[in-house]
């Protein structure tokens, strides 16, 4: 049984696309978006992304609300090999709130930069997803926001471990070479993909936000 609730929040263009070829990302939502999505940190226990979107986007990951959280969400990076730059923006902000890079027992720590907190999640080339989940909840966390790349949420889908998706979608197209939101999935057939059932769909400005929590199977 699990008890940490996880949402992925997705902002891709119409297409479902999070980033062009290039990895340029940002803006791809509107300014209200982006605001709304800065609620929703708030209202979690953590926030967590790839190491791939911390080399490309360089996010300090804070909660800038107006007013801001009495609290900062905790800041998690899967970073198995500790790859966590010293010069990021969340290795240097940690007078706002706790960064966590969850390693596996195969890294080394003495390059994940001080003050930042190492969970190891399990002896493979990546954090063991169960574990890592075992350890946000033993760490007294129960909400978790994935923000991204596209491969850290695709390992979450896949594992099964995605309780609800908060799908922003902006009015462009990026087209196929674009980065698209999810990773490989695996599937061999429609009947394993795991289905979703909408509960709220909201316009944000010209963008909408779709809620989706998972279908029992
Ligand atoms: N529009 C949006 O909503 C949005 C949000 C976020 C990011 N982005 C874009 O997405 C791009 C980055 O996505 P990405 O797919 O390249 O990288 P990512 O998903 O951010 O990070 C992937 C990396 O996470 C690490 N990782 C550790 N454990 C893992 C596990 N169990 N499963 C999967 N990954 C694990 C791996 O590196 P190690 O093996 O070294 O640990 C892996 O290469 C950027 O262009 C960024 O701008 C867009």
């Amino acid at each position: 049984m699990k008890n940490l609730r996880i949402t992925l929040k997705i902002a891709s263009s119409l297409d479902g696309r999070i980033a062009l070829a290039d990895g340029t990302s940002q803006w791809i939502t509107s300014s209200a978006s982006r605001a709304r999505g800065h609620q929703m940190r708030a209202e979690n226990d953590a926030i967590m992304v790839g190491i791939g979107t911390v080399l490309a986007d360089d996010p300090l990951l804070t909660a800038r609300t107006v007013p801001l959280p009495a609290r900062q969400p905790v800041r998690i990076v899967a970073d198995s090999r500790g790859r966590l730059p010293a010069a990021s923006r969340l290795a240097q902000s940690l007078d706002l709130g706790r960064v966590v890079a969850v390693t596996t027992g195969q890294a080394t720590d003495a390059a994940i930069p001080a003050g930042v907190d190492i969970w190891r999640c399990g002896n493979g080339v990546r954090m063991d997803v169960a574990e890592f989940v075992r350890r946000a909840e033993a760490e007294g966390l129960r909400t978790l926001l994935i923000e991204g790349g596209s491969t850290l949420a695709a390992t979450f889908i896949r594992a099964g471990l995605v309780d609800e998706i908060a799908w922003f979608r902006a009015p462009i197209l990026i087209g196929g070479e674009g980065l698209p939101a999810l990773g490989a999935l695996g599937l061999t057939d429609l009947k394993s993909a795991t289905r979703w059932r909408p509960v709220a769909t909201e316009r944000i400005g010209d963008d909408v936000l779709d809620t989706y929590v998972r279908s029992e199977q």
